[in-house]
């Protein structure tokens, strides 16, 4: 269903060549770059920051979709901002206070996404669609790629219930691949996050596999 976008996470890509990585999975059909912002609190890893994000945006020519698994996140939007990020998803357990956290996210200029950890209800976020353009579903605890798929397509129905003809995104971020991505698109998700699915078997000189792993989702 070409109407779904991917979004391959460059968690799963190799750690010292971003560059040349980002530029074959949108050289082979993606759609987005879901990039991971980890900070060894909210979630037990760390990945990188303001100053990596800008470097990767001179190679992202598409949509740069920055993940932040940070708490707090409100000190941090206007540098992610700064770096080029074109959407900037906060997680609602980050803090007591992500309706503002959206809208310092707008404010900051880019587009505001709010994600759900596992065990978060569809109903957290209920009063914030009118102010969010995506919801980032979390189908495995946010921390690693290659993690095991656990099945949100019920949370997926009864948000897309919820955003009715709101112009909201529904993300899934997490264990995607070819076998469970028809249950979520089915259940109303239009973006698919993919990190494993899309970079396993390449490396960065032999991105052959990102095409046929992207074209499988
Ligand atoms: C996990 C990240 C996901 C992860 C997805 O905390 O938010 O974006 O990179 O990786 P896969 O697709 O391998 O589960
Ligand atoms: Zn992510």
């Amino acid at each position: 269903d070409r109407s779904i976008k991917i979004a391959p996470s460059i968690l799963s890509a190799d750690f010292a060549d971003f560059g040349a990585e980002i530029r074959a999975v949108e050289a082979q059909g993606a759609d987005w770059v879901h990039v991971d912002v980890m900070d060894g609190h909210f979630v037990p890893n760390i990945t990188f920051g303001p100053p990596a994000v800008a470097a990767f945006r001179k190679h992202v020519g598409t949509v740069m979709d920055v993940h932040l698994m940070i708490a707090p996140v409100d000190p941090y939007i206007d540098a992610f901002a700064k770096a080029g990020a074109d959407i900037i998803t906060a997680h609602v357990e980050a803090g007591p206070h992500i309706h503002r956290t959206l809208q310092a996210i707008r404010a900051a200029g880019c587009k505001a996404g709010v994600a759900l950890n596992p065990g978060t209800p569809a109903e957290s976020v209920a009063e914030v669609l009118d102010i969010a353009d995506l919801v980032c579903v979390m189908t495995v605890n946010p921390g690693f790629g290659g993690q095991k798929f656990i099945d949100m397509t019920g949370k997926v129905r009864r948000l897309r219930e919820m955003i009715g003809d709101r112009p909201v995104h529904i993300e899934i971020d997490g264990g995607v691949d070819p076998t469970t991505a028809p249950l979520l698109a089915k259940a109303g998700a239009d973006v698919l996050v993919a990190g494993s699915a899309v970079f396993r078997g390449g490396s960065v000189s032999n991105s052959a596999p990102y095409g046929d792993n992207i074209r499988a989702i």
